[in-house]
């Protein structure tokens, strides 16, 4: 029995019913959160995505036919309600923004029925996150996720606001693309008119953004959306938002200039923060060696300590060895944690293992001045007492080391630095450390591919004064590339651009790419560029990860409307699925049969 809401107006959202409405009569609309029948007075939460405003039904005040609709309410129940605005006859509830009032009805409609919900629609629900993801439109009703998704308006709305004032204009790039395989793997669709062909999903409108600026738009940006067919994790999703800009005759002061100002304003707007400029900057060789991270969350210290040269000529061959083979031997001190309890200890060197460590060594500096340690028993007391100070070790702290290949010993050290910070509670979600990465290395050697890779991409501009070592030591070449870190999250990055054609074909040629691959590949963007090219630089920021940060969640997924799970698929609407053999057979595709199926 579903009622029409015919010549009823909804006057308010729950909670703009305040105390300033009291004895004027009003018209709310919503779901059941809650009905209670205590004997001659009902008392139902109208939820909507304002909050929770209290009804009252009584016979007297309602008629009879009122009530006994009132009695049938169950929660997710649609309804239309009118009535008048009280103030509380009760306790005032301080947990409501209406705390303070009451609407006492005189009119209900039953607008649409509910079946019992899944779960309970509630604010930090315990319910599993599978269940959540495959009734998506109920957890969507949570108040939680309600406040992210509309946090992530707010935050698109500022952001727009603030690119115009500065004089960008929104452009959108196409979404059915060509493929050009470097970087993530692409999401492909079939042509049904050219059979055999395929577009390829944008993983980023980089190459267009950078033909706008052949085109003269000068400030370009855009909300995009893009598509990586890569592993998931709790910050990534294979569609994903970006905030794209580029900007025309700018260098990375520019860029970096204009986007301070603009996370200072969408900090300040949407979370009320504020935020301090110039933010921070730190280059990679400086992060990677003090935080062991690109990405270094800085709200708190526990730096990596490089003790390499201390322990050089010591008796423990773990570290000797792995200098010998040109490593490096790296720690961090635990401040006061000599009493971990041996069963924790072993789990850090377990988290340490699954980072791909061979061991941890470790030493606990006693009240008493004395170690107890895993090494100990190689080393003099004179090369202990080096290595210790080295470290400012003091009593009560717990020294952890690595020695491996320096690449090895800063994931390791990174990882167990978060992991002992975390156990320590020292992330804190509501301190915000902002710092830009910068210099980073141009390419990095693919053990995979047997080549240097651009770590950002192709057309990052290298820093002028390693480009003499583009040839003889690529590794060595730094680029204008940067990121931007927020609490150990890489939020956006962006680079210089090369818009000289000498500098770019040196670069196809450190990466391994003939003239002719390479035109074929990105041939649109090199032919644009020889009819004038204006030098340019731009940023992308990941807008997932930003409204996660900000609305201190864990996992992206609670601010995006309808994510995608850990196999890349969608619990609610069952995609990918399979399709006619018609469809198929129009775009010219057979699917070859799983493995198991061929051998038989
Ligand atoms: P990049 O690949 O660094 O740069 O991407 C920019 C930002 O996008 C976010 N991001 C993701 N977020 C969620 N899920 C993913 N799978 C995912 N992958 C990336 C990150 C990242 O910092 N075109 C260049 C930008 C430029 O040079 O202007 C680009 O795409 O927060
Ligand atoms: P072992 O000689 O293998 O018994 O190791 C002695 C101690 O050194 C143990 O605590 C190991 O966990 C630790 N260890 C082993 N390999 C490494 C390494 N590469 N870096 C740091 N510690 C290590």
């Amino acid at each position: 029995m579903a009622e029409s809401m015919k010549g009823l107006k909804r006057t308010h959202r729950c909670t703009e019913v305040t105390a300033k409405n009291i004895g004027e009569t009003v018209t709310v609309m919503g779901w059941v959160a809650k009905q209670r029948n205590k004997g001659g007075i009902i008392f139902v939460d109208l939820r909507d995505r304002s909050g929770i405003l209290q009804l009252i039904f009584e016979e007297d005040k309602c008629g009879s036919e009122n009530f006994e609709k009132a009695m049938k309410l169950r929660s997710e129940y649609v309804v239309a309600v009118v009535g008048k605005v009280e103030k509380r006859a009760g306790a005032t509830n301080e947990n409501l923004k209406t705390g303070d009032i009451e609407v006492i009805a005189e009119q209900v409609r039953i607008l649409s029925e509910s079946e019992t919900p899944p779960f309970p629609i509630e604010e930090n629900s315990k319910t599993k996150e599978e269940i959540r993801l495959k009734y998506r439109y109920l957890d969507l009703r949570r108040p939680d996720l309600q406040r992210n998704l509309i946090l992530r308006s707010k935050i698109c709305t500022e952001v727009r606001a603030f690119m115009a004032k500065e004089g960008f204009i929104e452009i959108e790039t196409p979404i059915l693309n060509k493929s050009t395989p470097e970087g993530a793997r692409d999401y492909l669709v079939p042509s049904r008119i050219h059979p055999g062909k395929f577009y390829a999903l944008p993983q980023s409108p980089q190459i267009y953004k950078q033909l706008l600026m052949c085109s003269g738009y000068d400030r370009y940006f855009q909300i995009a959306r893009c598509y990586r067919d890569e592993d998931l994790r709790a910050d990534r999703q294979p569609e994903f938002t970006q905030i794209d800009m580029e900007l025309s005759f700018v260098d990375e002061e520019d860029v970096m200039e204009v986007n301070e100002r603009l996370i200072q304003h969408v900090c300040k707007e949407a979370i009320g923060l504020d935020v301090q400029l110039p933010l921070p900057r730190m280059t990679w060789q400086d992060a990677m060696d003090r935080f062991g991270s690109d990405k270094p969350d800085t709200r708190f210290g526990m730096e990596l300590v490089d003790v390499s040269d201390v322990v050089k000529d010591c008796g423990f061959s773990v570290f000797t060895s792995a200098l010998a083979d040109g490593g490096s031997v790296r720690g961090i001190n635990a401040k006061g944690q000599a009493e971990m309890p041996r069963k924790k200890i072993d789990k850090l060197v377990e988290h340490a293992k699954g980072c791909g460590a061979k061991g941890l060594a470790y030493l606990c500096v006693n009240e008493d001045g004395t170690y107890k340690s895993s090494f100990a028993k190689f080393m003099t007391e004179d090369e202990l007492k080096a290595l210790v100070e080295k470290m400012n070790g003091k009593p009560g702290d717990l020294l952890l080391f690595a020695a491996d290949k320096s690449k090895l010993v800063y994931d390791v050290l990174g990882a167990l630095r978060l992991e002992i910070a975390d156990q320590l509670g020292l992330l804190k979600k509501d301190e915000y450390r902002f710092v830009w990465i910068t210099e980073f290395p141009l390419l990095e050697w693919s053990e995979e591919l047997g080549r240097y890779q651009a770590m950002h991409h192709p057309f990052t501009m290298p820093m002028e004064e390693d480009l003499q070592y583009i040839e003889s030591d690529p590794g060595r070449v730094r680029a204008k590339a940067y990121d931007i870190v927020l609490n150990g999250t890489e939020i956006g990055g962006g680079s210089v651009r090369i818009h000289q054609d000498d500098i770019q074909e040196m670069m196809f040629k450190a990466l391994g790419f003939t003239m002719e691959r390479a035109y074929d590949q990105f041939g649109f963007l090199l032919n644009a560029f020889k009819y004038g090219v204006p030098p340019h630089a731009g940023l992308a920021y990941g807008l997932d990860r930003l409204v996660m940060l900000m609305a201190q969640e864990d996992s992206i997924r609670d601010v995006i409307a309808f994510p995608k799970v850990k196999d890349a698929s969608c619990l609610m609407s069952e995609a990918p699925n399979t399709v006619d053999a018609k469809q198929l057979e129009e775009l010219g595709i057979a699917i070859a049969k799983p493995e198991a199926e061929t051998e038989e």
